[in-house]
């Protein structure tokens, strides 16, 4: 039956056609659209924490909290080549209870905010650090942690190392509040056996400590070496840097 066989061979073209169309159709739009958003990858995480009394020192904090601490600014997925940024993932699914609230508030805290962060008033207003962060940082490892994982990672990285107690400790003391920048490394990498990444701002007569960043892998479970080639926020190891112990 030439006639049937021959039927079922253009049927069978006309479908081969038709696939091989939507397979470069979807080819050209994963370039078209944003590239990031597809891939969403990423090669590490950087978790990023402010010395409270350095910051409120270098900007105008309306609010600190009763003791002086290390909180987080944020948890970035990042490259090594590229730096990844805002990429375009799901939105802020903003906290609702108080409770929950007020826990991340503890150790997230966002300095210029007037008051505690309330579940009773507008979300935009109250959790807007957390929301940036998620969107500038936290939608670049989305394909690996969706929201709550992002946001349960965060909290769990954040309280593995108590870095208080490792810059502010009477048996291992550091020279303060003047340190070198090769005191403050030793110190924090005697404990997590990896490199840290110290952030300094200028103030007064020198640079001051604000920030503290620990590097993990790509699952958040390793401390990995921080490596940023070229970029020096301390000056060299033996300047000695301003760590304030109190606001
Ligand atoms: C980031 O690195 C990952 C893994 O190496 C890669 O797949 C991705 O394309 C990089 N992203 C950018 C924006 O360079
Ligand atoms: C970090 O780098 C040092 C050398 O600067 C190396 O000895 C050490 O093994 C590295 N640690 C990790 C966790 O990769």
């Amino acid at each position: 039956m030439p006639c049937l066989s021959g039927n079922i061979f253009w049927v069978n073209l006309f479908i081969s056609l038709h696939m091989a169309r939507s397979v470069l159709i979807s080819i050209l739009v994963m370039f078209i659209i944003d590239p990031q958003k597809i891939s969403g990858q990423y090669e590490f995480f950087k978790l990023v924490a402010f010395w409270g009394p350095s910051f409120c020192r270098v900007y105008d904090c309306w609010r600190e909290p009763p003791v002086p601490k290390f909180t987080l600014h944020g948890l970035w997925p990042d490259n090594y080549t590229r730096r990844l940024y805002n990429c375009g993932g799901s939105r802020y699914i903003p906290l609702s209870d108080q409770r929950s609230i007020n826990a991340r508030d503890d150790y997230w805290y966002d300095y210029f905010l007037l008051n505690p962060p309330s579940a009773r008033r507008n979300w935009r207003t109250q959790q807007k650090f957390w929301a940036k962060e998620w969107s500038n940082h936290g939608t670049c490892s989305e394909n690996v942690f969706n929201q709550p994982n992002y946001f349960n990672l965060a909290e769990t990285l954040m309280f593995r190392y108590d870095l208080r107690s490792i810059l502010f400790n009477s048996k291992n003391p550091i020279p303060l509040p003047w340190p070198r920048v090769s005191d403050v490394m030793s110190a924090i990498s005697k404990v997590t056996q990896a490199r840290p990444e110290l952030r300094c701002n200028y103030y007064i007569n020198g640079n001051i400590l604000v920030e503290v960043a620990l590097c993990y892998d790509v699952q958040g479970s390793r401390v990995i070496n921080c490596t940023r080639p070229g970029t020096v926020f301390c000056g060299r190891r033996s300047s000695r840097i301003y760590v304030p112990n109190n606001f």
